[in-house]
């Protein structure tokens, strides 16, 4: 079997499309326009990256975006004094912290002072402990995007097999607890489970979130199992640099019924899911209905 190849460039694209549509009716018709405030905290160039596309893609589906670029010298004082700003700011819908955070500064103290509606990264513990309860929350953003690709791909995943490997408080363990909503059988499995090539072949859906370049092989994979793959690791290979996920591609395509590629599968769907979520907090605190099929 040669599996299809789910593509996540062009979902996001329609994602984000979806939310622009949105945003567009929200300043029509209550004249709203959803906010979103990044802090990035020194001057961390894979961060800056990730900081100036957010900027952009805000832009582009009409959202404000708020910018806030401090010294790497930054005192957790200040830093926590702008959060309570912005806690406080009607215009911002969500903020985002961006991490890793320079050492001096303590990143759970400084999530956790996020307003947990404002949250749109879902990692308040507050939204970790809704999540886990089954309740609404604000969901983390890569684990959302992989459990819409899924709900396209299967449409209803209930009673389906799904081993998570990787216990990320970012991507793991929520992916688990989301599979889990849809009431998927779950197991998560890590780089030190036993035989994990045997649980992994017990997988219906199988998420690759461990952060090792191409661990998941297709001996690994169940004949038409779906395979997301959310590792990004930069490899050298015959002396030039290349993304690999933690899926070995080549070997679980052949294997697989569908498979998300490195780059294109999971990576869009993530800045996608930071617009979705902010426009998602903007439809709660105003108390307007929420977007259809961009939550979960
Ligand atoms: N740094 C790398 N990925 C992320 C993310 O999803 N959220 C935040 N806040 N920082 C990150």
């Amino acid at each position: 079997m040669t599996a299809k190849v789910i593509d996540g460039k062009a979902f996001a694209a329609k994602v984000r499309g979806q939310v622009a549509e949105h945003v567009a009716r929200l300043k029509e018709a209550n004249g709203i326009q959803p906010g979103l405030a990044v802090v990035l905290v020194g001057e961390d160039p894979a961060s800056q990256v990730y900081v100036r596309n957010k900027h952009a893609s805000t832009i582009e589906v009409g959202m404000a975006s708020f910018e806030h670029r401090l010294d790497a010298s930054t005192s957790e004082a200040e830093l926590l004094a702008l959060i309570d700003k912005l806690n406080a700011d009607p215009k911002v819908h969500g903020i985002l912290v961006q991490l890793p955070l320079p050492g001096h500064l303590n990143s759970e103290l400084v999530i956790n002072r996020i307003d947990p509606a404002k949250d749109v990264d879902g990692f308040h513990i507050s939204n970790v402990g809704l999540l886990g309860t089954g309740q609404k929350s604000m969901v983390p953003c890569t684990p959302l995007g992989c459990l819409m690709m899924l709900r396209d791909h299967h449409g209803k995943l209930a009673g389906l097999n799904a081993v998570v490997v990787g216990r990320s408080n970012i991507v793991g363990k929520p992916m688990a607890q989301l599979l889990l909503g849809d009431s998927c059988t779950v197991t998560i499995a890590h780089s030190r489970t036993k035989d994990l090539a045997e649980v992994c072949r017990r997988a219906d859906i199988l998420v690759a979130a461990v952060g090792r370049p191409e661990m998941i092989t297709g001996e690994m994979v169940r004949p038409g199992a779906t395979v997301i793959d959310v590792g990004i690791n930069r490899i050298e290979r015959d002396g030039k640099a290349k993304l690999v996920g933690d899926v070995h591609y080549e070997s679980a395509a052949a294997v697989a019924g569908a498979i998300t590629p490195v780059p294109g599968g999971v990576g869009p769907m993530t800045i996608a899911c930071l617009l979705a979520n902010t426009l998602t907090a903007c439809c709660r605190a105003n108390g307007l209905a929420e977007p259809e099929g961009l939550t979960a």
